[in-house]
């Protein structure tokens, strides 16, 4: 069985950050959001991974490399223009062949892992026809998702992009199962209204021609990071599993505080602050005079001074100092925020290079 991230897409939501930067990589808890995926199908068994890149192929291939570094080969297929999901899956055919393959949306973070997924599909393969599955998860708010009708049988009967009127309260989590036959379904579809071949629709097809597609219900968190908010919520929600480690080389005043589940980093050094984990602090930051935490994610080279920062992601070598209170807040790399008092609260999402002053 194989695997195809989709890792290109054009990343409005996350502007400006995106403009320079894949939104793939940007960091939960000091990893880039794509790592997590990969590493949760090497750990299913996955050893041939294919990713799709776009206008920031470089930097991904460049970060991610060729999977030597989990001892799989990844492969990388360019997508010159962001023409849908399954679009995706047309242009990776060469790739994925005739095999099997989960299909993971690389911007997406799941707290449940794919192992158990992953095999009780191959041995609902081998036992009976099943030609597609696809994850769901009870959702709040439907409409703002593609949603999955399922019989009593627990067959998929239709999917609905977005629906004002929801049909059920399922949700299409971007995780998917294939078999070869969606390769007819791609070939099949047209461009919807919005001009991308949507694998709702190439799913639509599956189901319309006869073939058996079901579906599991994902337990546990399920967060498309492609927004600041959600990916606060999930630097939170990961934050909230760590444990404490602070490098040998890391340097502690005695003047400094640190409580909870706190990661510290090569060349670092905190004096005269408190840190409230979780936090995690990359390698050769400086805090002085600061209040961090919780749910801070400090990216390596960043500098900050007198200055509160919680539920915030920097990326690297951002600097901060005497800027209040920073909160809900995610930081481009290189950004700079300076201001002049401690009595302001701030939330600011930044692209690389910013600079902000506070008066
Ligand atoms: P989306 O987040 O749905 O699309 P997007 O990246 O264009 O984002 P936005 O709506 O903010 O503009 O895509 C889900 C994942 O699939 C994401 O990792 C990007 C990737 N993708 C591709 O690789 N190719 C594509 O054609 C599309 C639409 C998405």
């Amino acid at each position: 069985m194989k695997a195809l991230i989709l890792a290109g897409g054009s990343g409005t939501r996350l502007r400006p950050l995106t403009h320079t930067s894949a939104k793939q990589l940007v960091p939960i808890a000091n990893k880039p959001i794509l790592f997590y995926g990969i590493e949760g199908l090497v750990e299913a068994g996955i050893s041939e991974i294919g990713i799709i890149t776009g206008e920031t192929g470089t930097e991904v291939r460049q970060v991610v490399g060729n999977g030597s570094q989990w001892g799989i080969t990844i492969s990388y297929i360019p997508q010159h223009e962001p023409l849908g999901l399954a679009h995706c899956v047309l242009i990776a055919q060469d790739f994925l062949g005739n095999d099997d393959f989960v299909m993971y949306l690389g911007d997406n973070m799941l707290e449940q892992n794919l192992r158990d997924l992953v095999k009780d599909f191959k041995n609902k393969r081998t036992n009976s026809e099943l030609d597609c599955r696809i994850l769901l998860k009870k959702v709040a708010n439907p409409s703002s998702f593609g949603v999955a009708v399922v019989n009593d049988a627990g067959h998929v009967t239709g999917l609905v992009e977005k629906p004002e009127n929801p049909p059920s309260d399922l949700a299409l989590v971007g995780v998917y199962l294939f078999t070869a036959v969606i390769h007819q379904a791609v070939a099949s579809i047209v461009p919807s209204a919005r001009g991308e071949l949507e694998i709702t629709d190439a799913i639509q097809w599956l189901i319309e021609q006869g073939l058996a597609v079901d579906h599991d219900i994902l337990e546990g968190w399920w967060i498309d990071t492609g927004k600041k908010d959600p990916l606060l919520e999930c630097n939170r929600l990961v934050l909230g599993t760590i444990n404490s480690s602070i490098n040998d080389e890391a340097s502690i005043s005695s003047n400094s505080v640190i409580n909870g589940p706190v990661q510290v980093g090569r060349q670092s050094s905190i004096a005269g602050s408190t840190i409230t984990g979780p936090v995690v602090i990359g390698e050769n930051v400086t805090i002085e005079n600061c209040q961090i935490g919780p749910y801070a994610s400090i990216g390596d080279g960043c500098v900050l001074s007198s200055t509160t920062l919680d539920d915030s992601v920097l990326l690297k070598n951002c600097s901060i100092s005497m800027a209040g209170r920073i909160t809900s807040s995610l930081l481009g790399r290189s950004s700079s925020v300076t201001g002049t008092t401690s009595a302001t609260t701030t939330s600011l999402m930044l692209g690389d290079d910013s600079i902000v002053e506070l008066r």
